[in-house]
Formats: structure tokens, C-alpha cells, sequence
């Protein structure tokens, strides 16, 4: 009879996406507004979003077994984003309701695609340890695991640990960024940043991304990927560095493009893909988000992205 951790590292290609789930209220305005200025923007549009709910949304439509560990309120924000991870193919027998308000994500999307985005976390606050146990499910089939930081850091310490002592890979997207320690940072394999976070988790921002690559790795972290917008991706690893190259793309909503690199690595690490491979993929199907408005509503499956991958 197998122990509870040899079950847990029995694997199977599942993704385990823990993390955040946000209704994002989104207005287009022509600029962001200064200290104490009103601006007019268009209508709002409310959208399914929080960088856990898209990255899990990305993983299963690229193709991976998908549960999302996370919680939403019992509110009409909280039914749209489970409806929307049920349509994308995710396992949301993990997703708890509270008493809280759903997560809401206040954006302003400026015609160059680009966003300023505040989070109001409500029930994202309340994803704590006990959740991450009770998912038992989740966690027999998990050979990667997902997590971001819009949940409670002790939650995602401990869910890293669990991961790692038990044979599942950990992916880690350390946004929103802040400073992290070597306890976090050694199951990472990744740990995805973006220039800017980089040098937020390493405490040195005015370095140059091949070093903070390095300084991430030295840090104690297994592999380390810095997405670098139209300057595409580095990757470091125990064979070295190396940079993957950006598609060329018009952006006309830049919203959950990370996310979806996330969830996309993640789901060709679970099927076995190298890590450059992985990326490779992962930046095709961050390509084709950016190309339509919305976080999840902007990701396509599949088979659109490996058509983009056939035009290389
Ligand atoms: O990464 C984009 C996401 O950040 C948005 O969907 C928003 O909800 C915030 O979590």
C-alpha cells in the first residue's frame, strides 16, 4: 500500500493551477489619469480574470488536465468565472464559495494595448493551507504545479513545499512581485518574472535581464524564465541561457498574456516538452492573446497555436 506522498507522486500529466480569481471590470481610456483628475472612458466591460483562474483557463485550452484550487464569493461575479473555467475544460470541483465578495480587478486598457490594473482580492484572501489539503483529488493526479501571488504567501509556501517534496514540478509566476526567499525559490523550476518582477524578487532592479537570470538562478531557484514583451523570453537553466524570440504582433489588449504563457508552459511541461520547447509554445499562445480583448476570453486552443508555431 502506497503512503499518502508516493500517491501524491504517482503522476499522470495533470496541471494543479492554485491562485486568484478576479472579475475584471475593464474601461478604455485614451490615457491613464493624473493625481486628482477625472477622465470620461467607454462603457464597461466585465470579464473572467486573476492571474490563477487564467492560467488554469490557458493550461486547458492548450491541452492539459487542469484543476484550479481557489475561492470565489456567492455573487454573480463568482458564477461567471466558474462558468468560465467550466467552458475552458477546467475541474473546478476545487473552487470553494465563501461569504466574501468574488476577487475584482479595476483595469484601464489605453489604446496601445498596455494596462494598469488594482486588485481587490475579497475571497482570494481566504485561500489558505487547508484548501490546498483538502483538494486531494487535484493533488493524485498533479505532475505540475501552478501558482502565483494574488493568495496568501504562506499558502503558496506551502503548497510549493508539499509539490516538491512529493515529485510535482513547480511553476511559479511571482506576480504580483515582492521579494522572495530562498525557501520559496528553491522548488521553482520555473519561476516566471517579467523584467520589472524580476528585480523585485531578487532586490536588484538595475540589472541587466541576462544577469538577473543568473542572479535568480544563483538565488536558488532550478530554472528561471524572464518574458521580455516583443523582445520575447529568457530562459535559464543548468544548460545555461538562451533567448526565444517574440512573435510579431499587433497587441490590442495586453490583459492575461502572461497568464496565458503560464498556463501554456505549464501544460507542455506536464506532457514531457523540454523547457526551451515549452516556451516556444508558450510565447505562440501569448501571441494570439494579445490579438483579442480580454484575459481569458483571449485564448485560443490548441490548434491555433500550433498553426502559428507552423509559420516559424
Ligand atoms: O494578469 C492579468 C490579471 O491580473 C487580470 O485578469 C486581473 O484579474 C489581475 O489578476
Amino acid at each position: 500500500m502506497m503512503t499518502a506522498e508516493e500517491e501524491v507522486g504517482k503522476m499522470s500529466n495533470g496541471v494543479v493551477v492554485l491562485g486568484s480569481a478576479n472579475a475584471d471590470l475593464v474601461v478604455e481610456v485614451e490615457r491613464r489619469p493624473g493625481a486628482g483628475e477625472t477622465l470620461l472612458g467607454s462603457d464597461l466591460r466585465v470579464h473572467p480574470g486573476g492571474k490563477g483562474a487564467n492560467q488554469a483557463a490557458a493550461a486547458a485550452r492548450a491541452g492539459a488536465e487542469t484543476t484550479f484550487i481557489g475561492r470565489v464569493g456567492d455573487d454573480d461575479y463568482g458564477r461567471l468565472l466558474r462558468d468560465a473555467l467550466a467552458d475552458a475544460g477546467v475541474d473546478v470541483s476545487a473552487l470553494g464559495i465563501g461569504d466574501g465578495p468574488t476577487g475584482t480587478a479595476l483595469i484601464l486598457l489605453t489604446p496601445d494595448g498596455e494596462n494598469s490594473i488594482v486588485v481587490s482580492p475579497g475571497e482570494n484572501r481566504e485561500v489558505c493551507t487547508a484548501i490546498v489539503d483538502a483538494a486531494a483529488e487535484a493533488w493524485r493526479d498533479a505532475s505540475v504545479l501552478v501558482a502565483s501571488m494574488e493568495i496568501p504567501e504562506e499558502t503558496v509556501a506551502y503548497a510549493l513545499e508539499r509539490a516538491g517534496r512529493t515529485g510535482v514540478r513547480v511553476v511559479l509566476n511571482a506576480a504580483p512581485a515582492r521579494r522572495l526567499e530562498h525557501s520559496i525559490l528553491r522548488w521553482c523550476d520555473p519561476l516566471i518574472v517579467n523584467e520589472h518582477e524580476a528585480g523585485i524578487v531578487l532586490g536588484n532592479e538595475s540589472l541587466a535581464p541576462e544577469d538577473l537570470a543568473r542572479g535568480l538562478r544563483e538565488a536558488g531557484t532550478r530554472s528561471v524564465i524572464i518574458t521580455l514583451g516583443v523582445a520575447g523570453a529568457l530562459v535559464a537553466d543548468s544548460d545555461g541561457l538562451r533567448s526565444i524570440p517574440a512573435h510579431v504582433v499587433r497587441a490590442v489588449d495586453t490583459t492575461g498574456a502572461g497568464d496565458a504563457f503560464v498556463g501554456a508552459t505549464a501544460c507542455e511541461l506536464a506532457n514531457g516538452a523540454s523547457l526551451t520547447d515549452a516556451v516556444r509554445f508558450a510565447t505562440a499562445m501569448s501571441a494570439i492573446a494579445v490579438q483579442h480583448a480580454g484575459a481569458q476570453s483571449s485564448y485560443r486552443d490548441r490548434a491555433e497555436v500550433e498553426e502559428l508555431l507552423t509559420w516559424d
